[in-house]
Order: structure tokens, then C-alpha cells, then sequence
């Protein structure tokens, strides 16, 4: 299938590592010309020439989104090279808490504050950057990248699988808010997806379960006992970043407001 993006122009929020890289690949392998966005040069850069080897367009737009002086800086770049943006695949987000086991009991107010400006607050600095003149021009695709914990939070994290749900919420709202522009606004929400967090996790569940840093072997324990899913494997970034460039293309001129969870049957719920 023509996923008749060629020659669009697209910017990723946090496409310096993990998943955002993902998302890039898959669109500049569409012939999307595709901003790189995050707060390291190094590691953009590097994002940006793996790009260009492969044959596609890439350009460095650094910023911390959780800024609005870092929101604009990236904007700015991606303009100057670009001249527009007709794809925002609002990607940056984590949590400001102290790990990945925090609770409700340890996550401060501030770290909750931080947490949901990392997560909403970027989403919404590009959106009200970038939206109007996708409106102007009658064509437009926005995509949160949220996570399966907005919609099943498991006590872990309650700052982050709140500010994914604001996110989920957000998705909606603005697509309503865009209705009959030509401008379309869906999330994603990935499941376990293979990054250096997921990585830095399995070698811990290794070194306790003592197989060292054998992947497989934490990733089939994950598997039994922490996410049983419908497909039995982690997440690969292609996946996330294949399924964002379908819903960028043209081709789903009539899925808007969706919230589609890439998650290899983890969901627990139909909701
Ligand atoms: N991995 C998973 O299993 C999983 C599952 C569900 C949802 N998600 C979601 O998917 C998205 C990507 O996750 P990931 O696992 O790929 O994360 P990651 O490997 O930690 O990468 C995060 C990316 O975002 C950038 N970034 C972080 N804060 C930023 C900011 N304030 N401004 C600009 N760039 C920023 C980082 O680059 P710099 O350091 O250069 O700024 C990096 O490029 C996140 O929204 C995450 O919540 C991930």
C-alpha cells in the first residue's frame, strides 16, 4: 500500500533514542522529511545521519518541550528547514518521580507537577504551536504517544499513568476541537516496548534471577510472569513507528480521536 506520504514534513518529540527513533525511521522511510527533536545534539545527531544513510531527510531540532522556550526553539528549527509542518507526533514524555516502583505515597506534588508537564504540558506547547497553521492549510495529523498504563494504571508510577490519561483525554478534546479541518488527532498507546529502560530492567530481573544479560531469558520471564500477552514478545520501536505512519498518512483520512493500543494483546479490558 502507497501510504502517499512522501515529500509530507513531520516533527517527533523525543526522537534523540527509543521509540521516537522508531517513529522517524518509519516515516522517513515514507519519504516523510522528518524533524528530530530532544535535548542531546550528540545523540540527535546521530539519529539524524542514520537517517540520511539510509536515503531520507532528516533535520536536528533541539528543545526541551517541557519548556516553552525549548517548545519554540524546536519549532523554530523544524520551520527554518522546512518551511511548515504538516505531521506533529507528540512523543517526549516520562516521569519525574524517583523510579519505576513509586507510589502514590512517594511521588511528591511537585514530582506529580513536573511528571504531567513532561507528558501534557509538551503536548500541548506543539499542538497550540503547530495546529493553526495545519487548519490554515486544510491537512493535518497530530498523534499522541501515550501508554497502556493511562488506561490500566497497576499502583506503580501514579503520576505518570495519570498524566497519560490527561493525555488520552487531551487526544479526544483536540480532535473535537479540529473537527472538519482536515486535521485528524489519535493516540497511541504502546505496551513493553524494547528501549534502554526496558533493557536496564530486564538486566536487573537477569542479575537477580541470575542469567546475567540474557535478554531472552528476561523477556520470556517478563512475559509469564509480569505482562502476559496475546503476542508472545516485547515490543519492537517498528512497531510503534509503522503503526504512527499509517495514521499519519492520508490513507486514514477517517480515523480521528481513536486511542489504539500497540500492545500485543496485553489489554486486560475492551476499554
Ligand atoms: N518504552 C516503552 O515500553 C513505553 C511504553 C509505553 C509508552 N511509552 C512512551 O513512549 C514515549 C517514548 O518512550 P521511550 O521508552 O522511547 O523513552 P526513552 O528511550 O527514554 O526516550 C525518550 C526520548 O524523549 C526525549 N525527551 C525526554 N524528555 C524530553 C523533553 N522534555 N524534551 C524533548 N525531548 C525529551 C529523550 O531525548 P533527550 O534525552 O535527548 O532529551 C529521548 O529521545 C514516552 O512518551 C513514553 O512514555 C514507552
Amino acid at each position: 500500500m502507497d501510504l502517499q506520504l512522501k515529500g509530507k514534513r513531520a516533527i517527533v518529540t523525543g526522537s534523540t533514542a527509543g521509540i521516537g527513533v522508531g517513529i522517524a525511521q518509519s516515516l522517513a522511510r515514507e519519504g516523510v522529511r522528518v524533524a528530530i527533536n530532544g535535548r542531546s545534539e550528540r545523540r540527535g545527531l546521530e539519529v539524524v545521519e542514520q537517517i540520511r544513510a539510509e536515503g531520507g531527510d532528516a533535520v536536528l531540532a533541539l528543545g526541551n518541550v517541557a519548556t516553552d522556550e525549548g517548545a519554540d526553539a524546536a519549532v523554530a528549527a523544524t520551520l527554518a528547514a522546512f518551511g511548515g509542518v504538516d505531521i506533529l507526533v507528540n512523543n517526549a514524555g516520562g516521569f519525574a518521580g524517583s523510579g519505576s516502583m513509586t507510589t502514590v505515597f512517594d511521588v511528591t506534588p511537585d514530582e506529580w507537577m513536573r511528571t504531567i508537564d513532561m507528558n501534557v504540558g509538551a503536548a500541548i506547547r506543539m499542538i497550540q504551536r503547530l495546529a493553526p497553521a495545519m487548519k490554515e492549510a486544510g491537512w493535518g495529523r497530530i498523534i499522541q504517544i501515550t501508554s497502556g498504563i493511562a488506561m490500566t494504571p497497576s499502583g506503580n508510577t501514579p503520576d505518570y499513568a495519570g498524566a497519560k490519561a490527561a493525555l488520552v483525554n487531551l487526544n479526544l478534546g483536540t480532535a473535537k476541537s479540529l473537527a472538519n479541518t482536515g486535521v485528524t488527532v489519535n493516540a497511541i498507546s504502546p505496551g513493553t516496548i524494547f528501549t534502554r529502560s526496558v533493557r536496564a530492567w530486564f538486566k536487573t530481573i537477569g542479575a537477580r534471577e541470575g542469567w546475567g544479560d540474557d535478554m531472552a531469558k528476561s523477556e520470556a520471564w517478563v512475559l509469564e510472569n509480569q505482562f502476559p500477552q496475546m503476542v508472545p514478545r516485547i515490543g519492537r520501536v517498528e512497531d510503534i513507528g509503522d503503526a504512527v505512519a499509517y495514521l499519519a498518512s492520508p490513507r486514514a483520512d477517517f480515523i480521528d480521536g481513536v486511542h489504539l493500543r500497540v500492545d500485543g494483546g496485553a489489554s486486560q479490558s475492551i476499554s
